[in-house]
């Protein structure tokens, strides 16, 4: 065990050499505690599926089209806590950063999105804490979906542990145009006219009138399938 620890200790130098003592002291502790947010996931992708099927069954209507997963970059967990000038310590991961364990939930239609969300609430084990609808309410940039912030409880060798899950829910077209968007623009440093902006943004439009005629045209067939029962 203790060799163990010294080998750690070593990695942590030799891979992260470019970061102060500090950050390093304080990777170290987080490494303790990154396999919660591991299981976290874990757990969550299991209900989030489990609703899926749920609504298969209930609906004939499978509402995701997909899901993904990542852990924060430890790299990324140091940049934002200076970016936004948190003090280096466990308890600024454990109060500020709500984004170490995150899930994209990519949905088919609009109104799936508000359907698992409603479902996701109704579970005793998992906190919504707050939402925000860039869908309602979407970025300047044209960036649209729904950012879940909840807590979820994992219960590791008889204690219970709460971790922050940042849950991005969208459907196909929004996940399309995020995706690209932020290889080009949100990530990069490349510069852009307000004219290429106001495309980008334009093209975001364009794909939400989509989304809503796609949602309409689904309603009026499954309305359909029900008076034809
Ligand atoms: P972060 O420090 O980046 O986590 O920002 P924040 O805490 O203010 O949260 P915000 O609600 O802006 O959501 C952050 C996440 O949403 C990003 O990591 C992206 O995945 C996504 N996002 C937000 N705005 C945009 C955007 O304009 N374009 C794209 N492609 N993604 C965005
Ligand atoms: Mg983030």
């Amino acid at each position: 065990m203790a060799f163990y620890i010294k080998q750690q200790s070593q990695d942590i130098n030799e891979k992260y050499s470019e970061l102060t003592e500090n950050d390093k002291n304080l990777l170290n502790e987080y490494f303790k505690i990154e396999k919660f947010y591991r299981y976290a996931l874990k757990e969550m992708q299991a209900k989030i599926e489990n609703l899926d099927d749920y609504c298969e069954n209930s609906f004939s209507h499978n509402p995701i089209h997909h899901i993904e997963s990542r852990i924060k970059t430890p790299e990324n967990i140091i940049e934002k806590l200076h970016r936004r000038s948190y003090p280096i310590t466990m308890n600024s991961i454990k109060e500020y950063l709500y984004d170490i364990a995150g899930m994209r939930v990519v949905c088919n239609y609009i109104n799936d999105i508000y359907q698992i969300i409603d479902l996701l609430s109704k579970h005793k084990d998992i906190q919504i804490r707050f939402v925000k609808d860039y869908i309602e309410n979407p970025k300047s940039s044209g960036y649209r979906s729904v950012h879940v912030i909840c807590d979820i409880d994992i219960y590791v060798v008889g204690a219970v542990r709460v971790i922050p899950i940042e849950i991005q829910f969208r459907t196909i077209a929004m996940d399309m145009w995020a995706s690209l968007e932020h290889e080009l623009r949100y990530k990069s440093k490349n510069t852009y006219s307000e004219e290429e902006k106001a495309n980008l943004k334009k093209y975001s439009d364009e794909l939400y009138a989509v989304d809503l005629n796609m949602q309409k045209l689904f309603l009026k067939k499954t309305e359909g399938d029900i008076e034809n029962d």
